[in-house]
């Protein structure tokens, strides 16, 4: 019994101007029209092996999400459990995990995908899954690695511990090192990066959960016992008195990190967290002078250059290394190495107010 469990919260600011607070990662749309939601819903409903899943989502987030499952799957279904605020992903998390351990019993098998990553190849992550399903029914917690390819701060590092069965054992759990950290992570060959995919029985997870961050079982106890008798349906909609009693912690911290019995499967299935303008333009195919066009534009005399319009047209002349993404209401222009400075942007508005 494999029950996906999909983490739809983050605005990612990066690909600021178009993620935002009201129309966040997952929503954006790639080159063939389809939303990375709709692309992770795809992906569950591959591997699933119930009729239903389960959305953790922000309450502004229902409608366009429940769309979004309806045009890629009219037949799979979906649990929508409503924040109404982000508390990141322990709490978003525990409570899917309750829920599924209510209506499934505590072997049934989570599998937890965010909501804005980029998956190419199909078979590989079916078969992926398949391996750590087998290492979640034995009681381990599962992460899916992959091979560093830079000292990324952003990304958890796993090193790998002993052989166990199709994966490993794994000795230290490094959640988003500092630079120099990366670097000797990278360097030391046998770390690799957390995609952010999670794999566990739900009451193996519960249980971990008790030991390193009880607090976050209880409160996520309390959110469901406020919807009460007979409200704990297809959409749970969480009062935000209990639920701001969580804490903000990401599952890395609060468990990854902390337990012993953290697996992982070591993986190659063109994952992509598309974590920034420089991961969007390399989805589309570049001419011989390496530029990249989404949408209408003219490009003279220029070199790796990615230009993304949407109503207008852009024109670039006699420029390289540029990202260009324009919208309706802003224009972003920015420097090919500097697309992760992109947060700044966000940071700068919301200081302005
Ligand atoms: N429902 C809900 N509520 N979802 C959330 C929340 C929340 O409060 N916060 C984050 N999410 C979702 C995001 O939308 C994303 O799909 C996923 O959970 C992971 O959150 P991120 O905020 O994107 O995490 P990260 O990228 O900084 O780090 C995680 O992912 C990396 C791989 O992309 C960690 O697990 C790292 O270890 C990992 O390497
Ligand atoms: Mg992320």
């Amino acid at each position: 019994m494999l029950v996906p469990v999909i983490m739809s919260g983050g605005a990612g600011t990066r690909l600021w101007p178009v993620s935002r607070e009201g129309y966040p990662k997952p929503f954006m749309k790639l080159a063939d029209g389809q939303s990375l939601l709709m692309k992770t819903y795809q992906r569950a409903a591959s591997v699933m092996s119930t009729d239903y899943l389960v959305t953790v989502t922000n309450r502004d987030y229902f409608f366009e999400s429940k769309d979004n499952l309806s045009q890629v799957n009219s037949k799979v279904q979906s649990t929508f459990l409503l924040e109404p605020f982000g508390r990141n992903t322990a709490p978003a998390i525990a409570l899917a995990a309750l829920d599924i351990l209510e209506k499934q019993g505590p072997e049934a098998i989570l599998l937890v995908m965010s909501a804005d990553h980029l998956i190419k190849d199909g078979q590989r992550f079916e078969d992926a899954v398949a391996a750590a399903a087998t290492l979640a029914s034995q009681g381990y917690l599962v992460t899916f690695g992959i091979t560093p390819t830079a000292p990324e701060t952003g990304f958890g590092y796993i090193e790998c511990g002993d052989v166990l069965g199709v994966g490993y054992s794994v000795a230290r759990f490094v959640e988003k090192p500092a630079f120099e950290k990366a670097q000797q992570l990278l360097a030391s060959g046998n770390h690799l990066w957390n995609a952010g995919i999670f794999c566990f029985q739900a009451g193996t997870f519960l249980s971990e959960l008790e030991k390193t961050a009880p607090e976050i079982v209880t409160i996520a106890q309390a959110c469901r016992a406020q919807l009460g008798d007979g409200a704990v349906t297809s959409m749970q909609d969480y009062s935000a008195d209990i639920f701001a009693k969580f804490p903000d912690i990401s599952i890395d911290y609060a468990l990854l990190e902390r337990s012993d019995k953290v697996a992982v499967i070591p993986c190659d299935f063109g994952w992509s967290d598309i974590g920034s303008w420089q991961a969007v333009s390399e989805l589309t195919v570049a001419d011989e002078t390496l530029n990249r066009t989404v949408g209408q534009s003219v490009i003279v005399d220029s070199r790796n250059v990615y230009v993304q319009s949407h109503d207008r047209l852009v024109a670039a002349v006699g420029v390289q290394d540029l990202v260009i993404v324009d919208t309706p209401d802003a224009l972003l222009v920015v420097h090919a190495d500097k697309t992760q400075d992109v947060r700044k942007v966000v940071a700068q508005l919301k200081a302005l107010g």
